[in-house]
């Protein structure tokens, strides 16, 4: 990314107020945390429970000291190297903006596969237009023992809304509904009801 699309995110991060996102313990069973790299957010929430995968090596070094007990994989989520209802839970903690809609659809099939009738997937993520150029977007994440993560995501603009990650998932299988809407982000709760 240039210098200047850095500036223009530094800005645009600046001009949005700290977003309060507040979690809570995750239910029991195994969990797949998509894009779990980076701060480690969901990692750092449910410890060995969780299972984190992220496509980048340099995300998951930065965040495998955070939360050490975690199990943390290097793969690309379109393709996950695990057989069908692995996974009691699956989360998304600020992921899809970074991938396409294309990469999304692909994803949440995946995630659809690995995850055992009955399983959830809860997916944090932002609502941005594309005719912003970039987004991004500074937040305060509370974890269940009151610990706070402070952290900024950012990157090229692309057209994503709840409604949009609701139609790929839909279309993935997921019965989905909202869980929370601010203004900037939202919370959907998806189910792989069969
Ligand atoms: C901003 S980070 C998400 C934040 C992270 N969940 C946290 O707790 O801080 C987005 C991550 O998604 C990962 N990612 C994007 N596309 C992916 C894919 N297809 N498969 C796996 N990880 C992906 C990126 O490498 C990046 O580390």
């Amino acid at each position: 990314m240039s210098f200047f699309t850095n500036l223009q995110m530094m800005f645009s991060a600046l001009t949005k107020p700290q977003q309060q996102v507040t979690l809570s313990k995750l239910p029991p069973g195994r969990v797949l945390d998509i894009g779990g790299g980076g701060e480690g957010v969901i990692a750092q929430v449910g410890g060995c429970q969780v299972v984190a995968v992220d496509k980048l090596v340099s995300e998951i070094g930065e965040a495998r000291d955070k939360a050490p007990s975690a199990n943390w994989l290097a793969a690309d989520a379109t393709r996950l190297p695990w057989s069908n209802g692995s996974f009691a839970q699956a989360t998304a903690f600020f992921s899809c903006m970074y991938m396409s809609d294309e990469v999304k659809a692909a994803v949440f099939k995946e995630t659809y596969r690995v995850l055992q009738p009955g399983g959830e997937f809860w997916i944090w993520d932002v609502l941005m237009s594309a005719r912003s150029g970039v987004f991004a977007l500074r937040l305060q994440a509370t974890l269940p023992d009151l610990k706070n993560v402070s952290t900024a995501y950012g990157v090229r603009a692309k057209d994503q809304s709840a409604a949009s990650l609701g139609s790929l998932l839909q279309q993935a299988g997921f019965k989905t509904e909202i869980n929370a809407q601010h203004k900037h982000w939202f919370l959907l709760k998806a189910c792989k009801t069969t």
